[in-house]
């Protein structure tokens, strides 16, 4: 546990919704989350078509914020260090943030940004930065609502389902 939570692994809580660290025992639940959160408008069909059997397969659990409400993980956020090289330390990036359908609208996302923001503080972080299709209009929403501004535009960056779509970065200061 890297973070100041407490000794259960929590990084915050409310009534509703838990934000841990992950561990190796959520690989189902989340490989679940994953089959079922992602569509054309927000991630790559070619991402789930090869998505395996193990959902910690490239990224281990510790780099993983996990939302549990009641008991029951309903959704995670990848935090990583943005760049592998000193004069990148201090960017973190989210490189994956979904809600099991049946949680969404109840605020677990805001949770785990909310946790994101904490832990970049406490690594003493300056932003964190993120992509996001410009198709993806909830998610657009979610971020600027958490105070990620768009700081530039990849036009024409992906073509999904024969639609050219372009990425945006979006990045929070900390
Ligand atoms: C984007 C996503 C993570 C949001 O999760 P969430 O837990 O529903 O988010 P929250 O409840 O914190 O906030 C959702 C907000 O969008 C609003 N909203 C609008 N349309 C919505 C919809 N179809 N479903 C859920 N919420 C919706 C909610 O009312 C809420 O607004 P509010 O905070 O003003 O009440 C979730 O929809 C998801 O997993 N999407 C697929 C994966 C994805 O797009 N990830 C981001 C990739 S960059």
């Amino acid at each position: 546990m890297t973070s100041s939570a407490g000794e259960d692994g929590r990084v915050s809580a409310d009534r509703e919704v838990v934000i841990r660290w992950g561990i190796e025992d959520d690989d189902a639940a989340l490989l679940r989350i994953e089959r079922t959160s992602w569509s054309p408008e927000s991630g790559f069909p070619s991402y789930l078509e090869g998505l395996g059997d193990r959902f910690f397969e490239r990224t281990g659990p510790e780099s993983h914020l996990i939302a549990e409400c009641a008991g029951v993980v309903v959704g995670y956020l990848r935090l990583q260090d943005k760049y592998q090289f000193r004069e990148g330390n201090g960017v973190l990036a989210v490189n994956g943030l979904a809600v099991a359908p049946e949680a969404r609208g109840r605020g677990v996302a805001a949770a785990l940004l909310a946790a994101a923001a904490y832990e970049g503080r406490r690594r003493d972080a300056r932003k964190i930065s993120l992509n996001v299709h410009s198709t993806n209009l909830v998610a657009r929403r979610l971020y600027e609502r958490h105070g990620y501004v768009v700081e530039g535009t990849l036009a024409d960056e992906f073509v999904i389902d024969g639609r050219p779509i372009a990425a945006l970065v979006m990045a929070k200061t900390l």
